[in-house]
């Protein structure tokens, strides 16, 4: 298989090039580096070090020819998305639609999109599905929220065959504090600092946290299964932002302090999807135990 993974010098995307590798399949990346990393591009994968929505990534992919997109390239941070709600939307929408029309032109065989769990904004139900209302609250839940109505769109029009994936927190090895998600992080390097570990808000708003090796395998499902769908990639359990410090203590080995500061806009209060619908149509559910996933989180971290 010929696969272009946009974002795979990143945290999910580069995990998604290795797995595309050991299966055998080229695979070419699209990414800019503006938040992913060279040293994260697999061996074997061919980076092109170039933005989403620019026409030269719009050429490659025609020039390509790829039977498999998968689109994980994105400005994938909240709180820059609040302030600078211009270069989120031009790319993640106008770096989306633009991949749309390569993939048209280059009659690509599937394109698989990376959303988000924040397309929900705030919320009292304890697990959503997939139709359940969206109401974004930032801007860049927003954008990906766009972008799929630019996927149902554009693939209704073009017979473009299409999966959506909405993640809830995906964590593991190579995530970085900068992105989307980035609790795990942002607490292993205050840990690993021996500063406080800094909570915003009471630490009762609650996350549903995926392993990437399992979100991995969401992806590799999707370009097989589930033409034309929404997912949610997720493990449908709850955890307390409280229960999570305690648990990277607990594997820390030590007595150690937690601080609680102002919560921030455009964080979600709970968070929690149902799989139901992965399980029974991409044939995929999450196999990582919280507290193994996190331990492999904990000593990359570490290492
Ligand atoms: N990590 C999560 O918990 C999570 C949850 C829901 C959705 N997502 C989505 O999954 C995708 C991957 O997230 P991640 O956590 O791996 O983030 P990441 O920041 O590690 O990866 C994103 C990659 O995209 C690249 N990039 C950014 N803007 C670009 C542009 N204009 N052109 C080309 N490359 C560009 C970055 O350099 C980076 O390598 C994102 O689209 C994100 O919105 C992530």
């Amino acid at each position: 298989m010929k696969a272009i993974v946009t974002g795979g010098a990143g945290f999910i995307g580069s995990h998604l090039a290795a797995a595309l590798l050991s299966s055998g399949a080229r695979v070419t990346i699209i990414d800019n580096l503006s938040t992913g990393r060279q040293s994260n591009v697999p061996e074997g994968a061919v980076l092109h070090a170039l933005d989403v929505a620019s026409d030269e990534a719009y050429d490659l992919i025609v020039h390509e020819r790829p039977e498999v997109v998968f689109h994980l390239a994105g400005q994938a941070n909240v709180h820059k998305s609040m302030t600078d709600p211009v270069y989120d939307a031009r790319t993640n929408v106008l770096g989306t639609l633009n991949l749309l029309t390569a993939c048209k032109r280059a009659c690509a065989a599937k394109f698989i999109f990376s959303s988000t769990a924040a397309v929900y904004g705030s919320t009292d139900r304890d697990r959503l599905t997939e139709s359940d209302p969206v109401s974004p609250v930032s801007f860049y839940a927003l954008s990906k929220w766009f972008s799929e109505q630019y996927i149902h769109l554009f693939a209704e029009l073009n017979q473009l065959p299409y999966t959506i994936l909405r993640f809830s927190n995906v964590y593991g090895p190579r995530q970085m504090p900068q992105g989307e998600g980035n609790v795990i992080p942002l607490f292993m390097n205050q840990l690993r600092r021996g500063q406080p570990i800094m909570i915003h808000g009471d630490g009762n708003q609650t996350r549903d946290f995926v392993y990437v090796g399992d979100v991995v395998k969401a992806l590799l499902s999707a370009s097989l299964l589930g033409r034309g769908g929404t997912y949610h990639v997720s493990t449908g359990q709850s955890i307390s932002v409280n229960e999570l410090a305690q648990q990277l203590i607990a594997i820390h080995g030590s007595d150690h302090p937690i601080v609680h500061t102002a919560s921030r806009a455009g964080d979600t209060e709970h968070s929690c999807l149902d799989n139901h619908k992965a399980s029974q149509e991409l044939l995929w559910r999450p196999m990582t135990s919280f507290d193994d996933g996190l331990r492999e989180a904990y000593a990359y971290f570490m290492r």
